[in-house]
């Protein structure tokens, strides 16, 4: 668990939240296209927003707005179905992360079973490679979905890393420890059949450093936790920071 690595590690950053606390109050503040513009100031790599079925954050005429504001890539994170296939084809992002959705979760809580939908997510994932975004699949860190990802035609997963940072945080050492391990060989999988490997849910500046140490991981998106640190010092410093952060780890 302790190999180097000298690969540049990208910082996507997600924006989802900025629109979170727009909808509170209705009307167009704070907006997230500013945020997105804020964060490619600050040095961001991608930004990243997720248009979920209900819209709680956001919402369609946000996609556009955002495209609008930033040269950066974007990564567009949505559920699959035939409606978002449908805007994802109109936009055409640089990436596409397909995650699952539930209507009553707070968050995205699980990864995509990609082995129990291979011949759906084949079809589904073949219109918007061939439209040109790159197609990522956020799954748990398990090597029978990394190969079930591969079968189906990504070219990216995305490993959620919420299990290992909540075990984490509550000091649930072994249950760290062992989420860290499956972290590192879902990578390894993952690289030695040709995927690129993303990680992210759930980072903060204390739990980012051992994720940014997996050497097969080229890129974080990261959004809760920035957007609320941006509250107390500004978007700018919190990325600044978390890039500190990430850079200490790959060292
Ligand atoms: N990656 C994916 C696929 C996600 O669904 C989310 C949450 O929207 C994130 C990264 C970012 O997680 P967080 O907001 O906890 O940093």
């Amino acid at each position: 668990m302790s190999k180097r690595t000298d690969r540049p590690l990208r910082l996507g950053v997600n924006i989802d939240h900025v629109a979170t606390l727009r909808n509170a109050r209705g009307g167009r503040d704070p907006d997230p296209a500013r945020a997105a513009m804020l964060a490619q100031q600050a040095g961001a790599d991608g930004i990243t927003l997720h248009l979920r079925e209900d819209r709680r954050h956001i919402r369609d005429a946000d996609v556009p707005a955002v495209m609008a504001a930033v040269t950066l890539p974007i990564n567009l994170e949505m559920a699959a179905t035939a409606e978002m296939q449908a805007i994802a084809l109109k936009y055409k992002p640089h990436a596409v992360c397909i995650v699952p959705e539930r209507r009553e979760e707070r968050t995205t809580e699980g990864g995509l079973d990609v082995i129990a939908d291979v011949e759906r997510l084949r079809q589904y994932i073949a219109p918007l490679r061939a439209a040109g975004s790159r197609v990522s699949l956020f799954i748990a860190p398990d090597e029978a979905q990394v190969e079930a990802a591969a079968r189906v035609g990504a070219q990216v997963v995305e490993l959620h890393v919420g299990a290992y940072c909540d075990f984490c945080t509550d000091g649930q050492d072994a249950e760290c420890d062992r989420e860290l391990r499956r972290l590192f060989s879902a990578a390894a999988r993952a690289q030695e059949l040709g995927l690129e490997v993303h990680a992210g849910h759930g980072l903060n500046f204390s739990n980012v450093g051992p994720i940014a140490a997996i050497p097969e991981v080229v890129e974080l998106n990261i959004g809760h936790f920035l957007i609320g640190e941006a509250v107390f010092i500004g978007l700018d410093a919190a990325l600044r920071e978390m890039r500190r952060q990430m850079a200490l780890a790959r060292m």
